[in-house]
């Protein structure tokens, strides 16, 4: 066997082949072997330009040669092949001690929020009346004065449009006030829909009552208004009491005493009895006919009936809940007692 120059010599591919060995047998990481396959595994490595230098060799010799190239290629790939299977087993032992989890480690809690038993109450209303084939109506709670007032024949000197119970907004020829009820809400849907009418209206509402045990100066009502032909008190005391069972239990008794509202005539205060005492639950009547007239429905063909009651006292009393600081202060630990926590 000749030689055709340093790149051929057997003593040249039989050191190619220590290097390579050695090299990889250095190897301390995958990435390091990486570097090892450029020079000595790869393309430019050593073997391989002696492998294509075969092809200027005389046919005779190519035999040869082509036999110790190739036998030293395969010792190196499976050197090669080896070292990278014990260093990826390596590394993979690593991973596994590094990213260990212990389980048996006690979990950090993020405390959940809840929903507020108001919105909870809330929800549990509109889906009764939804039951019912009402509808949920809503406005704003920045209300155009003769929304409030003039519309649901309230006059200008009545009293509850004193500074005393409204907040009136600045500048005061804005004619906006915070809304002391929800029945704006009656008169919008009068105004845009016509009968026959079957809503369900929640919402917050401000007065400027002083926060005490009973009172708070944003509070919430939920407004009920039906408007259809030959619609009577009776239909207005049926849906009380429905609405006083599934409230309160199927035990409640509700009763009808004269009030006076100007939005409706007869007005009445609508109470309960609730655990041996009558409670006031809210304002309720026949729906004026000069409510009627306003909103552009013909007394002569409609009547209809409207009820306005207060959500936190609702809460209060179905709870037993002694001081309105806890529904309005939002103290989580209030919120979860009632079993609102969402999951
Ligand atoms: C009204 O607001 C009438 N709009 C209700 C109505 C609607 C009558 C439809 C007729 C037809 P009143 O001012 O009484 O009514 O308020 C109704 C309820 O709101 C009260 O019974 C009470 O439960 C609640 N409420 C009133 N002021 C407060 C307050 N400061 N804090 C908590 N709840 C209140
Ligand atoms: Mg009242």
């Amino acid at each position: 066997m000749t030689s055709t120059g340093d790149s051929l010599s057997v003593d040249h591919i039989a050191r190619a082949k220590t290097a390579a060995l050695e090299a990889i047998g250095k190897a301390s990481s995958l990435d390091a072997l990486k570097e090892v396959k450029i020079h000595h595994v790869g393309d430019k490595s050593e073997l391989a330009k002696a492998n294509q230098a075969l092809g200027k060799m005389e046919p005779t010799d190519r035999a040869e040669f082509g036999k110790v190239i190739g036998q030293a290629k395969t010792v190196v790939a499976d050197a090669f092949d080896d070292r990278q299977g014990v260093l990826e087993k390596e590394r993979d032992t690593k991973v596994l001690i590094e990213e260990r989890v212990d389980v048996s480690i006690a979990a950090r809690r993020t405390p959940k929020g809840g929903l507020h038993p108001l919105t909870v109450l809330t929800n549990e209303i509109c889906d009764l009346f939804l039951g019912l084939g009402y509808r949920v109506a809503e406005g704003p709670e920045l209300e155009a004065e003769w929304l409030n007032f003039d519309v649901l024949n309230i006059p200008a000197d009545h009293p509850a449009r004193t500074m005393q119970d409204t907040f009136f907004i600045e500048p005061l020829d804005s004619h906006l006030v915070l809304r002391t009820h929800t029945s704006p809400v009656q008169a919008r849907t009068m105004l845009t829909q016509d009968p026959p009418i079957y809503v369900i209206c929640p919402g917050r509402t401000y007065r400027a009552d002083e926060l005490d045990a009973t009172h708070t100066p944003v509070f919430s009502q939920v407004e009920g208004l039906v408007i259809d032909k030959g619609i009577t008190m009776a239909d207005l005391k049926g849906t009380l009491d429905y609405f006083a069972r599934a409230v309160f239990g199927p035990d409640v008794k509700t009763r009808l005493r004269p009030s006076f509202f100007p939005f409706t005539e007869p007005s009445a205060e609508v109470d309960f009895y609730f655990n041996g005492r009558w409670i006031e639950w809210g304002g309720c009547g026949m729906v004026n006919p000069k409510v009627l007239v306003a909103c552009g429905i013909d007394p002569e063909e409609y009547s209809g009936f409207a009820f306005g009651m207060g959500l936190e006292r609702t809460l209060m009393v179905r709870h037993g809940i002694t001081d309105m600081h806890d529904i309005v202060e939002g103290d989580i630990r209030f919120t979860q007692a009632f079993g609102t926590g969402v999951k």
